[in-house]
């Protein structure tokens, strides 16, 4: 091993944002390599070394922790540099015991049985959102459709009131759709800790008054002999709220933007509702819309030819990983039916994502049902707006359509 490989990588560069791919695809020339940029890092962009990465967490922790008393600043998952303004993940970046105890409590209400339970609850309100509109001929696809619902059912998961999803939304989409500094990010970041506390109050109002809900089981959680403490139950509400609010309406919505410009697959999908399955995971890897996050070095390490040291820190790519020439044929191109699709749009190892079944399920819901009942949906392009400036998360601002009025099928009542 000699000189480490050093490249001049700055995901935050308007030039990179503009033109990711290009950009991933000339790191993975060199799949494992280190940037002096933004306090420097190493850049882990191939799909060996990432899921090598993500499998050892021992090595690769996502522990966020600065000045821990082992001598590392332990740097947690939220980016280089990391986010200002933004809690800690409660679930993602802590590990050991604790972690294993949270995912303990959560995975009863997002492992399959809770997912198909809430399967009805997701087609009502699926169906309730779109009668809003479509009788018009026209809606937003991600203000109307794409952002409440996976919002709603988030709601319900944790426990909070259903109609409070606006509230929530707003100020999660905020934080990652706009680029740091901005106006909106700005505002956004602004009422963080003033959601948080609302949130923490929902939590303590349950020690009052438990309920059937998750947010019970976290206020009554023991672990190693202790409740959980307010900080603790804030950040796992924090990184809840986050996961499920953002991630699967950017996958609907991105999947719904290249099926609206590419009518062939679109019909295809019409015709062989089938091939849903396999096109959920193709739009997962093809979009990997949580696309990179971090993690700190433990102990001297070697990966891909390179030196790492304790404390370095390491930028994974999903995105790239998943676009990787050497795992996968055509990388660049949506199959729908992809096989075999090894992709990592949910991470993988001991923090692979928790609610991979009830984004999956979600997902096929909000898109099937869009297929079904707007098939001749066509997008105001002129009008679309992007997330722009966030190296971690892609996504729809906003996504105006018009399409052949059609009659009601949803609940009469509000489902929520
Ligand atoms: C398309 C949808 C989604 C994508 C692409 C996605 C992606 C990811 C990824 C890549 C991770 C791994 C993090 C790591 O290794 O550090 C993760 C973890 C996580 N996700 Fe998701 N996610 C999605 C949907 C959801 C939903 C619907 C929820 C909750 C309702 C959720 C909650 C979480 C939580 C709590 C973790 C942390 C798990 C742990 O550290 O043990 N995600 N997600």
């Amino acid at each position: 091993m000699g000189e480490p490989q050093v490249v001049d990588f700055d995901h935050h560069s308007r030039e990179f944002l503009d033109d990711r791919h290009a950009h991933w695809a000339r790191m993975r020339q060199c799949p494992v390599a280190y940037s002096p940029n933004h306090g420097g890092f190493w850049v882990v962009s191939g799909h060996e070394a990432v899921t090598r990465v993500s499998r050892d967490g021992e090595t690769f922790s996502s522990l966020y922790r600065p000045g821990a008393p082992d001598g590392i600043d332990y740097h947690g998952i939220a980016g280089v540099p990391r986010a200002k303004g933004i809690p800690p993940a409660g679930i993602a970046e802590v590990e050991g015991p604790l972690h294993q105890a949270l995912r303990r409590v959560i995975n009863p209400f997002m492992l399959p049985p809770a997912v198909a339970e809430l399967k009805p609850f997701m087609e009502d309100l699926t169906n309730w959102f779109i009668d809003r509109k479509i009788e018009s001929g026209h809606m937003d696809l991600v203000l109307d459709l794409t952002n409440p619902v996976p919002a709603v059912v988030t709601m319900r998961i944790i426990g909070l009131a259903g109609e409070s999803w606006e509230h929530y939304a707003k100020l999660f989409h905020g934080t990652v759709a706009y680029r740091p500094g901005s106006p909106e990010y700005q505002q956004a970041i602004g009422r963080v800790p003033e959601i948080v506390s609302e949130l923490l109050d929902e939590a303590k109002a349950r020690r009052r008054s438990p309920r059937d809900d998750l947010l019970t089981r976290l206020v009554e959680v023991e672990v190693d002999g202790r409740r959980l403490d307010d900080q603790e139950i804030s950040a796992v509400l924090w990184n809840l709220v986050g996961g499920g609010l953002d991630t699967t309406t950017s996958l609907t919505s991105l999947a719904l933007h290249h099926l609206g410009g590419h009518p062939e697959k679109r019909q295809r999908l019409i015709d062989h509702p089938e091939l849903m399955v396999p096109a959920t995971e193709e739009f997962l890897r093809y979009f990997s819309v949580n696309e990179t996050l971090t993690r700190t070095v433990t102990q001297d390490v070697e990966l891909g030819g390179q030196q790492l040291k304790r404390g370095d820190v390491v930028l994974i790519s999903w995105l790239s990983a998943n676009h990787d020439e050497a795992e996968f044929d055509r990388p660049g191109e949506v199959v729908l039916d992809r096989s075999p699709n090894r992709h990592l749009a949910f991470g993988v190892g001991a923090h692979r994502c928790i609610g991979m079944h009830l984004a999956r399920t979600m997902f096929q819901i909000v898109a099937s049902a869009v297929l079904r009942r707007l098939p001749d949906y066509r997008i105001d392009e002129q009008a679309t707006r992007f997330y722009e400036g966030n190296p971690m998360l892609a996504g729809v601002v906003s996504m105006p359509a018009t399409f052949t009025p059609g009659p009601l099928e949803g609940p009469a009542e509000r489902p929520f």
